[in-house]
């Protein structure tokens, strides 16, 4: 008789369900059932539908408005008090409820990338990387869910979108192996080499401790104070101030995993590999002063982008691809140290190849449950994926668990619905704040008999992660940073020298505003010393913006740098999906012209948003989107003109501070406006019908990519040829100083 039989049922107390043996058992085996008297909870969401519910059903259901614990309420209007004008009783169950998980509705803010947007799809392999990794996800047509979240590094939660800033780019694939997260940024370098030293950028970037101005932005003197003498930030910098710190879309964003990362294939061999997310619409940014009237006219406008996309159809892809290097023993390539997160290696020397492609097809239902809730981890590896010794991303593998136990409040941040993981999970870890796993079993320890020895340690054959056995060599422990991170001017040169005039014109600008914006006379001296060592050009038109004479440069620009075209963004034509088309349209338009353009622009599958005088319907079936009140030509990637322009008797100065701008000739000064920063801008202006009267009395009829159409048809083959290339590039002025 076994002691379990010979206890049963004089002695209750039987530990588990399992008959320990002798031996530690050594067979695996699946979750022993819980006890006969053990029940738990039913599988129900947080709001009592059934697990297996439909998505509608999964937050609230029922008509009736309840507690959280389920019981309906009658009133919600007025607390329970002592008499109708009496004192408010402690026993209001409901209302205490109510104000205590109110008073508990914010967490905090991400210390770093606070503002974000995320979306849900799906990654496909193409199978050209199952040679290089075991990862199940890269398998051909292998579908993972993916969960994506874009941000802005610098500013709180409700900041501005458009910051000049990196963005995050954090990709979360819930694989069957396991979940990973590519968390990444549109800036393929980072400010610093060793992970120390990140609370000192991010403290000099943040605003200024003492009056905490200014939000979201790099133009103040810690930054400044801190770039210019932690010099390999040069590189980060560089990238931050050209067009790529102002980007049009997150649909028009690289990503990359900055670090180079280890992949190990099913045979054992191994490879280093950098990862790279190339939009299918092509890098396109905003011009500064677009960027500027965003933050005011719409500072949502990147989420409100994305979301706006997708649910039009328009869905957002990516693909994903890999530069691959021998993994040798020096861990370089062609003199560059991989393991230097300040440093790239050109695509034209290793080209990107792709490996599988994301496409980003649903919002997120509720944005504080996804997207903030969210816990990107760059220790969420599977097998096949493995890290290096790149001393940032090691320090990078510790900060991401440590903060979000406080962000999350609690270890169990990863049962979140959005951070669980699509593979089976039996890990041991138990209790904790927000515990929502209903653990049985008695024994969360290994080895253990009681549970029959469950779970189990898994066969590198079944799939298990194992740390990649790298060698170290032989070494002392010190503070130290090999020799090869000591350069940090020659890889800036080459951002410079691989810009095209217009870029450069911008990049000098945005540091001439920068420094422009720092109090301090000695730190823009030494800034500006590093942009002649950078090149002589770029010193001499900042230290011009400035009013500052030239400078000595740190050290002498590098010779012999080789430019790489890759880092440009202009020259090349992409798709025009979800890109927005604005159609100025008065009493005079044409209303079958108008009706063809807007259905043609949307089978396009581009936005077109209709801009009237006032609102209302403006053609049969068509209403105006925007009223000369609303619009503003940030919103627009190219515009037709299909109106002459008259001012419209809603004109009235004191009611829309447009209308009190100049305006030639006979048209609305909010038109004027509108076209005139277009034109700016250099984006396509188009005009039928009337609209060629307005753009010749705003005489700008005869120049680049402003053209007279002669029907809907002829308008909308101009937009497309026009916006292939992103922008009018000849229309930005230039100096000719930075050719
Ligand atoms: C190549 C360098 C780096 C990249 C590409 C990077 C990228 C990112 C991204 C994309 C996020 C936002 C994730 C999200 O959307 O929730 C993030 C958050 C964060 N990063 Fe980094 N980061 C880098 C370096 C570092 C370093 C060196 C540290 C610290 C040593 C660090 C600490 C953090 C922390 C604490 C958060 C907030 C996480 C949270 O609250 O959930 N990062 N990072």
């Amino acid at each position: 008789m076994s002691a379990r039989e010979n206890n049963a049922p004089q002695a209750p107390g039987v530990p588990g369900t399992g008959e320990p043996t002798i031996e530690e058992p050594t067979a695996p085996r699946q979750p022993l059932p819980p006890k006969p008297d053990q029940g738990a909870p039913e599988r129900v969401t947080p709001t009592g539908a059934p697990t297996d519910a439909p998505m509608s059903a999964m937050a609230q259901q029922g008509e009736y408005l309840t507690t959280a614990h389920g019981a309906r309420l009658t009133n919600s209007d007025q607390s329970l008090k002592a008499g109708a004008r009496g004192p408010v009783l402690l026993q209001d169950h409901h209302f205490r409820e109510k104000i205590s998980h109110f008073d508990h509705e914010r967490i905090p803010e991400r210390v770093v990338h606070a503002r974000g947007a995320g979306a849900h799809g799906t990654f496909r392999g193409y199978g050209s990387a199952t040679k290089l990794s075991r990862a199940g996800l890269f398998a051909k047509d292998k579908e993972t869910p993916v969960f994506v979240r874009f941000s802005t590094v610098l500013g709180s939660r409700g900041s501005g979108d458009l910051a000049r800033d990196t963005r995050g780019f954090a990709t979360k694939f819930y694989t069957d192996e396991g979940t990973w997260d590519l968390v990444g940024n549109n800036i393929p370098v980072f400010f610093i080499q060793d992970a120390i030293k990140f609370p000192d950028v991010i403290h000099a970037g943040k605003p200024h401790p003492d009056r905490e101005i200014p939000q979201a932005q790099s133009a103040h003197d810690t930054f400044w104070d801190f770039v210019s003498l932690h010099t390999e930030a040069q590189h980060h910098t560089i990238w931050n101030m050209s067009d790529r710190g102002i980007p049009r879309s997150f649909r028009t964003m690289e990503g990359f995993g900055v670090h180079t990362f280890r992949l190990v294939a099913a045979d054992g061999s191994t490879v280093l590999v950098k990862f790279h997310w190339k939009p299918r619409l092509g890098v396109h940014s905003v011009a500064w002063e677009e960027a500027q009237l965003i933050n005011g006219a719409d500072p949502d406008f990147h989420r409100r982008d994305l979301a706006d996309a997708i649910e039009a159809g328009a869905f957002p892809q990516w693909e994903l691809g890999v530069q691959v290097f021998e993994d040798n023993e020096e861990q370089s390539f062609q003199g560059i140290d991989l393991l230097d997160p300040t440093k790239i290696v050109p695509e034209e020397l290793v080209p990107v190849q792709p490996v599988g492609l994301m496409t980003l097809d649903r919002n997120p239902s509720n944005y504080f449950a996804e997207t903030e809730q969210v816990a990107f981890n760059p220790n969420n590896l599977v097998p096949g994926i493995d890290v290096t010794n790149d001393p940032l991303l090691q320090g990078r593998l510790f900060s991401y668990l440590d903060t979000q136990i406080t962000r999350l409040g609690g270890p169990n941040w990863n049962q979140l619905p959005i951070n669980r993981p699509h593979a089976a999970v039996n890990d041991m870890l138990r209790d904790g704040y927000h515990q929502s796993a209903v653990h049985s079993g008695v024994a969360p320890y290994r080895p253990n008999s009681l549970d029959g020895g469950n779970p189990f340690e898994t066969p590198e054959s079944e799939h298990a992660f194992v740390d990649y056995p790298a060698p170290v060599a032989e070494s002392v422990k010190e503070r130290a940073r090999p020799q090869s991170f000591d350069d940090h001017f020659s890889q800036v040169r080459m951002f410079w020298l691989s810009l095209s005039e217009v870029e450069r014109e911008h990049t000098a600008q945005a540091y001439a505003f920068e420094l422009g914006k720092c109090w301090d006379e000695t730190i823009r001296t030494r800034q500006l010393r590093h942009l002649f060592a950078i090149d002589p050009a770029l010193g001499h038109a900042v230290a011009q913006g400035l009013g500052l004479p030239d400078q000595e440069p740190t050290v002498p620009p590098a010779q012999d740098v080789q430019p790489s075209p890759a880092l440009s963004q202009v020259g090349s034509t992409w798709p025009v999906d979800g890109r927005q088309v604005g159609i100025l349209v008065g009493p005079d338009t044409d209303t079958e012209q108008l009706t063809t353009l807007v259905s043609r622009i949307n089978a396009a599958d581009m936005v077109p948003l209709v801009i009237a005088p006032q609102g209302g319907e403006v053609a049969p079936g068509v209403v105006a989107h925007r009223t000369l009140l609303t619009a503003r030509s940030i919103e627009f990637d190219a515009v037709v003109v299909a109106t002459a322009g008259a001012p419209a008797h809603q004109v009235a100065a004191g009611m829309d501070a447009k209308a009190g701008a100049p305006s030639p000739g006979d048209v609305d000064p909010r038109v004027s406006l509108l076209v005139n920063e277009m034109w700016r801008h250099a984006k396509a202006i188009v005009a039928v019908g009337p609209g060629a009267t307005a753009l010749q009395t705003l005489q700008i009829a005869q120049t680049p990519g402003v053209v007279a159409a002669d029907s809907a048809e002829d308008a909308l083959s101009t937009v497309t040829e026009l916006l292939g290339s992103h922008r009018v590039w000849e229309r930005f002025p230039t100096t000719g100083m930075l050719a």
